[in-house]
Formats: structure tokens, C-alpha cells, sequence
């Protein structure tokens, strides 16, 4: 249906719509660090992060290249599992803030111990127990999808898979590619997902954020994955769209990171609603919400403004991201009665 042939939503309706409980499925882990978490932690370690802030406190970088460099840089203060167990306890709470149930997050065995399955294993074991204390206080579910750095090349993806493999169970149950997608090709990493498949793992990459639609087909042909994180660039050729849909690709979109990042020019000339008309399975999260200034509530309202989406579409899209979830069937059907009795 055209938008224009939508009912528009009045403030109520869309205030109701970002109080509905949520499944965020694209998350990275230190990208959820508020910037004040990372000044204090930096201030405390005595290294001198200042040149990462803008004066009103918030990060600052210039462009997606530069801001994984940023990233990084913020991320060297994280340097022990309690690091990461008190990141954890305020990405979460801020989360939860936002009406997120259910979310799967990036973790990177690159930054949680330097690829030391040992190390790993403390790191991860630290998070859990953060996440779990979480869930008690919040209601708030969290899964992990262990993720490889492009850039960091083929070789230290292997030692992430190959963590990954170590520890893949119903809590770590995906295995994906973050990084800057511009470097080499996804199929330069199939050795690593095929090992995180064999392991018992699901599949994602980041795909079609920057590069066009043949990066999408390449993430499914080559890596064999379950869901593409970002993709939206796919709609510069029908095909590919189609494929996707027939092949029920389920797409991680993050519209504010996006149009945050340039992807589209504003958030009415994003895909996001052309692809879910078509018939892609669509899902909505924030990829590194202090970042890109975005939370769930803010996707949700501007979404609902934007396309006029209602609180029926909201709900189909989180029933869509349950289903694409890499958890096992009793955690899922558990999110779902929350997705339906809001
Ligand atoms: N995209 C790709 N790689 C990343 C991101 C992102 O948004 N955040 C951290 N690593
Ligand atoms: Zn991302």
C-alpha cells in the first residue's frame, strides 16, 4: 500500500507505539557504551581518550571509516571481564528503558581477551552473569552472536570462529561479520563460517551497508547466512530483493544509523518500507545507539511517522525478528507471549 494511502498516526498512537515491547536483533556490544561510561573508565585507567569526545561530551568522528577507528579507541578501556560485566549492566538497563525484551548482541573475542580461548571464556562467563542479573532485575533477554572484524583480515576471524566454536551453546548462538565491509570479500571468511556452522551456530553478516546488491548475494551464496545485517542497499537491483524474499533472508535494518551515516539522505528516502512491501523480512535496531544518537523508542516513533506504520506492523516486525532469533524454540516462544500480551 502506498503511504500516502495510510492512516497517519496522531502523538498518542505514537507514543503507545514505542511503549511496545521490543526484539532488538543487531546490536554491537561496546557500540551500546554510553560516552560517559567510556570517559570515566578511560579517566580511571589514566589513558587519554579526549581526542574521541566532541565538547558537549558525545563521540566524535567524521565518517563511517573514521568511526570505527573511534570505536576501537573507546573500546581499549575495556579491558577486564568486570569491564565488560559493567557494560553489560548499562547497555542493558538502557535497553530495557526502551521496551527491548529480547536482544542478541556482537561480541568480539578481538576485544574480550585478544583471541584467547581461555581469556574468551572468563570474558563471556563475566557477561552472562551480568546479563542474567539483568534479566532478573528487567525482564530483559540477552543472547550472544560472536562476531569477526573484516578489516582484521581472514586469519584473526579464524581465531574468532574457532572461540566461538569453543563455546557455542543456547546463550552464544550466532556467529557473524562486523567491520568495515569495503575490505575484501565475504567469501574470504567462509573457512570461519563454516566452521561456526558446523559448530551448531547461525549465520549473519554485515552486508549491503555500503557495498551494492551484489555484496547481499554474496553474503548468502558464499557464507550460506540466515540474515544479512543492513542490506538494504539490495534494492539497487529487484532481483536481489526478490531472492531474499524468496529465500526469507531476514534483513538487521538500522535506519538511524543509516541516515546518521549518509547510507540515504533521510529516513523517507530509506528502503526500510519499500523492502518490507516487496516481501523481505524486515527488523528494526539501533547498531550502535549512543553513536548514531538513536534508541529503540526513536527508531520505533520516527518509523511510525515517517511510513505511517502502525502498532500491528510494529508488532509483525518483532514477531518476524523473533522468529529469524538465533535462540532455542522455549526462550523464543517465552519472548513471543511478551511480543503479543503488550
Ligand atoms: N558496522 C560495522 N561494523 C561495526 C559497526 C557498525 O555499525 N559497529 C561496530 N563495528
Ligand atoms: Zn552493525
Amino acid at each position: 500500500m502506498k503511504i500516502e494511502d495510510r492512516e497517519p498516526l496522531d502523538d498518542e498512537a505514537i507514543d503507545a507505539i514505542t511503549r511496545l515491547p521490543k526484539a532488538e536483533l543487531h546490536l554491537h556490544f561496546e557500540g551500546g557504551a554510553p560516552p560517559g561510561f567510556i570517559r570515566d573508565l578511560a579517566k580511571k585507567k589514566k589513558v587519554d581518550l579526549s581526542k574521541i569526545f566532541n565538547a558537549d561530551g558525545s563521540y566524535a568522528y567524521r565518517d563511517f571509516v573514521h568511526f570505527l577507528s573511534v570505536y576501537e579507541a573507546a573500546t581499549s578501556v575495556l579491558q577486564t571481564p568486570e569491564d565488560f560485566a559493567r557494560l553489560c549492566t548499562a547497555v542493558l538497563e538502557q535497553s530495557a528503558e526502551n521496551g527491548v525484551v529480547y536482544s542478541e548482541t556482537f561480541l568480539s573475542p578481538d576485544f574480550c581477551g585478544g583471541g584467547d580461548v581461555v581469556a574468551w571464556r572468563e570474558y563471556l562467563h563475566a557477561i552472562r552473569e551480568a546479563a542474567e542479573a539483568a534479566e532478573r532485575a528487567h525482564g530483559i533477554t540477552l543472547r550472544g552472536i560472536v562476531t569477526c572484524i573484516r578489516h582484521f583480515g581472514p586469519d584473526q576471524a579464524r581465531t574468532a570462529a574457532r572461540c566461538a566454536a569453543e563455546t557455542a551453546d543456547d546463550w552464544l548462538c550466532g556467529f557473524g561479520m562486523a567491520g568495515d565491509e569495503n575490505m575484501g570479500k565475504q567469501k574470504d571468511f567462509s573457512y570461519s563460517f563454516d566452521m561456526a556452522r558446523e559448530a551448531g551456530l547461525k549465520l549473519t553478516s554485515h552486508a549491503g551497508e555500503w557495498r551494492g546488491p551484489q555484496e547481499v548475494r554474496e553474503a548468502v551464496e558464499d557464507l550460506g547466512v540466515a540474515r544479512i545485517g543492513h542490506g538494504v542497499r539490495a534494492i539497487g537491483d529487484l532481483a536481489t530483493v526478490d531472492m531474499l524474499a524468496e529465500q526469507e533472508i531476514t534483513l538487521e535494518v538500522c535506519p538511524g544509523s543509516n541516515v546518521f551515516l549518509g547510507v540515504f539522505p533521510s529516513l523517507d528516502k530509506h528502503p526500510i518500507d519499500q523492502l518490507r512491501e516487496r516481501g523481505v523480512k524486515v527488523t528494526v535496531s539501533t547498531d550502535d545507539p549512543p553513536f548514531f544518537h538513536t534508541t529503540m523508542r526513536k527508531e520505533y516513533a520516527a518509523l511510525a511517522k515517517t511510513f505511517r506504520w502502525d502498532a500491528q506492523t510494529f508488532t509483525e516486525l518483532n514477531r518476524t525478528a523473533m522468529s529469524a532469533a538465533f535462540c532455542d524454540a522455549e526462550t523464543r516462544d517465552a519472548v513471543l507471549k511478551k511480543i503479543d500480551n503488550p
